[in-house]
């Protein structure tokens, strides 16, 4: 059974984000094991901090992870700036760092009808330049995210089926050998 780390980009206590990531996680049912990553813990990125423990277990999270799962709202037209925080901590040295050859499989939100599709692309594009390998799949966006939240749950039967569907691609790709 593959190992998924899952980011989510909002730190809210009520993050439809961290809504939606529950709910696809139980959706895998046992074809994953899932932990959540804390990038709130982290520190402001600076590379005169070393050995940081929060920084320690994040980077050691990424690296054993099988493959990350990114729910991230849009802010500003692109990713939050937790979130970037996070992948910069865990991106050194630069094009051999834990994301090298990382699977990864993104999911955006938003409070709006775009479902954060310009903060998934922006994502891929700095995963691409770490050398991660973000799945070259249908983009896979919640929009209208906080409204779809009902008693802690996502009310979106559609989104969760289209979700696995893409996520069963993304755990079906695991281990598959990179291509050049
Ligand atoms: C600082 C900030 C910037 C935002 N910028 C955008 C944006 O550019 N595009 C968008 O669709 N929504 C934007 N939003 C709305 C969020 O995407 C929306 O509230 C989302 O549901 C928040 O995610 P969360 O529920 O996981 O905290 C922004 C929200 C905040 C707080």
């Amino acid at each position: 059974m593959p190992n998924l780390l899952v980011i989510t980009g909002s730190l809210r206590q009520a993050s439809s984000s961290r809504v939606a990531a529950r709910s696809v996680v139980a959706r895998l049912g046992d074809r994953a094991r899932c932990s959540f990553a804390d990038i709130g813990a982290l520190p402001h990125y600076n590379a005169d901090v070393t050995g940081d423990p929060a920084v320690a277990a994040f980077v050691a999270a990424v690296e054993q992870a099988d493959g990350l799962l990114f729910v991230t709202p849009e802010y500003n037209y692109s990713v939050p700036g937790v979130l970037k925080n996070a992948i910069d901590w865990a991106s050194r040295p630069a094009y051999a760092s834990a994301f090298k050859d990382k699977p990864c499989f993104v999911i955006t939100t938003s409070g709006g009808a775009l479902g954060g599709v310009r903060a998934q692309a922006h994502l891929k594009y700095i995963l691409n330049g770490m050398l991660a390998r973000p799945y070259p799949g249908k983009e896979v966006v919640l929009a209208q995210a906080n409204a779809k939240v009902k008693d802690g749950a996502l009310d979106d039967a559609a989104f969760l089926a289209f979700a696995e569907e893409e996520l069963t691609g993304f755990l079906a790709s695991l281990g598959a050998p990179v291509t050049p």
